[in-house]
């Protein structure tokens, strides 16, 4: 382990101003995406959308890293550059997504236990070779009547412990992903509870698996209401929450912490993670932002899988990535949205 290079990828890709595109789609949940534009689920397809998403050079200015699936970083460019040579060519760090995705808990209704530990040392050798300087596994956590169990929060968290010692060892710096799902009736104080053990438990396992806290992400949900709660918090106390329990779990060593989107508007995330930055609260670790559908779902629909508006649609996708870089800064305010338009 080379904890140096670690250290200085993990910097790179919550550099200030920046954040993490999370362009790792498994096929099918991108291919439900596309459905539903009515966009054909074909492997030129998601070529030719994701060479969208990178065709700005100025997006090596807001994103720090990318998240890339297995296809697209053995795929080119339309102009024929690797995906991850590409990335680098733009000042973005190349990562990739290694977890093989959440399976149903053994004797668990209704939770999940995400795997892909089998051959993942050797995996990850192949993708260090192909570009990758760091990776991702995400833990999916489901509130519900008398969920999660213990078991559950034990299983994933010692799994992504696992999957972090052996990305290190690879030199690829690990994306921990802990994500507690915000669909439900959940208020935000049972939110605050169920995201606050999910990370305790991951804390205490990567402890006890010797995980060097300082070349590692960590990438959580922030602590809302769920989505069908009658009552919703609004920003301010979403990003209150959310630092309050960051603060009681998360170690001063971890460089920094990017969050998902989690099915929020692009709007909401923006403004939620720009809440927590403006807080001027002291903060050992960078916050910032690693997300999915947040920065590209209104690109998707601009590109609509046709090839004649990439040029357009990347356009778009810039947009949120620079939206997102001033969150991270603070500076954000909704007149910025309305001023580009
Ligand atoms: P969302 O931002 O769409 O939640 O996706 C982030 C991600 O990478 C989940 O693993």
């Amino acid at each position: 382990m080379n904890l140096q290079q670690l250290k200085d990828v993990a910097a790179a890709m919550v550099a200030p101003g920046k954040g993490i595109l999370a362009m790792d789609e498994s096929h099918p949940t991108c291919n439900k995406r596309f459905e539903k534009l009515g966009i054909p689920t074909t492997e030129d397809k998601r070529r030719e959308y994701r060479h969208m998403l990178l065709k700005a050079d100025e997006m090596g200015q807001y994103i720090g890293g990318a998240i890339l699936f297995d296809e697209t970083i053995r795929q080119t460019t339309l102009d024929g550059v690797p995906f991850a040579e590409r990335l680098q060519a733009i000042g973005i760090v190349p990562g990739i997504k290694v977890d093989a995705g959440a399976k149903a808990l053994a004797l668990h209704a209704g939770e999940k236990v995400t795997e892909g530990l089998d051959g993942l040392r050797e995996r990850l050798a192949e993708y260090y070779d192909l570009g990758a300087r760091f990776a991702k596994w995400r833990a999916v956590i489901t509130i519900g009547d008398g969920i999660p169990s213990q078991a559950c929060l034990v299983a994933n968290a010692h799994a992504l412990a696992r999957y972090a010692t052996l990305c290190q060892e690879a030199d690829l710096v690990p994306i921990v992903e802990p994500e507690v799902l915000m669909d439900g009736t959940h208020t935000i104080e049972r939110s605050y509870d169920v995201t606050h053990a999910a990370q305790a438990q991951v804390f205490e396992q990567l402890e006890e698996q010797g995980v060097a806290l300082e070349g590692m992400v960590l990438k959580p949900n922030m602590v809302v209401s769920g989505y069908e709660c009658p009552e919703r918090a609004d920003v301010h106390r979403v990003a209150e929450q959310t630092i309050r329990c960051l603060k009681s779990t998360v170690p001063p060593q971890v460089p920094g912490i990017a969050f998902l989107s989690g099915g929020q508007t692009d709007e909401e995330a923006t403004e939620h993670l720009n809440a927590m930055n403006a807080l001027g609260a002291d903060l050992p670790w960078r916050l910032t932002f690693s997300y999915g559908r947040a920065l590209q779902q209104a690109a998707m629909q601009a590109w609509n899988g046709d090839a004649a508006n990439i040029a357009r649609a990347a356009k778009v996708i810039l947009h949120r990535a620079r939206m997102n870089g001033a969150a991270t800064r603070g500076e954000y305010s909704p007149e910025m949205e309305r001023a580009a338009a």
